[in-house]
């Protein structure tokens, strides 16, 4: 259990002081359901944890590719968080959610001229390159628009974090960023330092992502270091901002162990101050881009239990209302999780089931080994924990379901902050042929 989850006296599962039996049947399933407590705690401690470093200035900076909502965007909003954007799509949802554009940060690896014109249009603070095409076209783009603005380059800077394979952008053999090893990341620094319109704030890395160790962010950053030296006596570069990106790991399950985010920041801010120190340079403001860690343990999935069967000698399947579509992260990347019968939340667990989705498709499988009590059947209620990042954001519309509702829960009161999609939402964008006899 995570945050301010509680059994209560009806043996239900409690989640901001909402019954999460009563959600279920007032929104529907499958249902995503936020603490919203626990999210804010989740930032709160990013931000005590910077305030013990009083030498920093530093920026948090949400990414919202982990949950982007306009609820959300508004809530790291008025916690004083900076946003890290992806795309056009997340920019938008941005700026509709009335965020601060002075505190965005634009992301990407592809980014289009139509995007790169709209954070331009909206003077978003920052835009972290990432290659040289995207180099040459923001500049000339100003250039264009007689504007200039503020970016940092996203430097790859060798270091693999030790974690699932298809989320490592760290290593040299990724699309992302400038590598720093084979003269690429120089060659920007250089790039960009003799651009009229760009205005080189820094560097920019991100190693990876459920990080349960510090090991990596610290040889990111003496990479990153040893070459500052050289670049600052040859190209007079001061790094004025080091963003060291996101990856914090949190705990989906039990066998998880993630340090705490204190330690993190700690391990961060020494290793930046000691080599700031060891060269002789000015420390730069620290900035980071936690996702997951921020939202991930507050969200909590809740589905209807339907149709089982039983194989015997190998398994029991109960199915769910829902599955990959609205988490692929078990298909995509063998993530585990667990769960509980939120109306037998006081029964003990110990029948061993399967739950699987209701996608066509075998790979369909949420939890291979969950717990359920005995008497758990049709109709009851499963609370998945741990879906809040990457779950909402990854949702898709496979065999035409419709995405789930959200809804935000604090001190008794649930609001809902997305809609349920509805079967016609499905097909809005469609258009129908125009007439029975041209399709013969
Ligand atoms: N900054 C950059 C540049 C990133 O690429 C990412 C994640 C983050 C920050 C935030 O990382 P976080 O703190 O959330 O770990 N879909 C995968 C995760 C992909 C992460 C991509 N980049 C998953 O479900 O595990």
């Amino acid at each position: 259990m995570h945050g301010t989850q509680t059994i209560g006296k009806n043996g239900h599962l409690y989640i901001g002081g909402s019954d999460a039996v009563r959600l279920a049947e007032k929104f529907g399933t499958p249902l995503y359901v936020y603490d919203t407590a626990l999210i804010k705690q989740k930032i709160r401690l990013f931000q005590e944890a910077f305030s013990r470093h009083s030498a920093l200035n530093w920026q948090i900076a949400y990414a919202s590719k982990a949950f982007s909502t306009l609820a959300m965007i508004q809530l790291a909003g008025d916690f004083g968080l900076s946003l890290d954007v992806v795309s056009g799509g997340e920019l938008y949802t941005a700026l509709k959610a009335g965020f601060p554009p002075e505190r965005i940060h634009f992301h990407g690896n592809n980014k289009s001229a139509d995007e790169l014109a709209r954070a331009l249009d909206a003077k978003i603070g920052t835009v972290i390159v990432d290659n040289f095409s995207e180099l040459s076209m923001l500049e000339q783009m100003c250039a264009a628009r007689g504007q200039k603005i503020e970016i940092l380059l996203r430097i790859t800077p060798g270091v693999e974090a030790h974690t699932h394979e298809f989320i490592m952008t760290g290593h040299d053999d990724t699309k992302f960023g400038f590598n720093l090893d084979n003269g690429m990341a120089e060659r920007a620094v250089f790039l960009a330092l003799h651009s009229e319109h760009l205005i080189l704030k820094g560097l920019h890395c991100h190693i990876g992502s459920q990080i349960f160790e510090t090991e990596g962010f610290i040889r990111a950053i003496r990479a990153l270091f040893s070459h500052m030296n050289e670049w600052e006596h040859h190209m007079h570069f001061r790094m004025k901002v080091l963003n060291v990106g996101g990856g914090f790991g949190i705990k989906y399950t039990s066998k998880d162990h993630p340090l705490p985010i204190g330690r993190f920041i700690d391990v961060i801010a020494d290793t930046i101050e000691d080599e700031c120190a060891r060269h002789s340079l000015c420390i730069p403001e620290v900035w980071i881009e936690p996702g997951r860690s921020i939202v991930g343990e507050a969200g909590t999935t809740l589905y209807t239990l339907g149709s089982s069967k039983t194989i015997p000698g190998i398994r029991e399947f109960i199915s769910i209302d829902g599955g990959m579509t609205d988490n692929i992260r078990p298909a995509l990347y063998q993530a585990n999780y667990e769960a509980i019968c939120a109306n037998r939340a006081d029964e003990p667990a110990e029948k061993k089931v399967t739950i699987a989705g209701k996608c066509c498709e075998t790979g369909d499988v949420l939890i291979k080994d969950a717990f359920v009590p005995e008497s758990c059947k049709m109709g009851d209620i499963l609370a998945v924990f741990c879906t809040g990042a990457y779950g909402y954001s990854m949702a898709s519309h496979y065999n035409r379901l419709p995405n789930p509702a959200v809804v935000f829960v604090e001190d008794g009161e649930a609001s809902i902050v997305v809609r349920r999609e509805t079967y016609e939402d499905l097909i809005r964008n469609d258009v129908p042929l125009r007439t029975f006899s041209s399709r013969q």
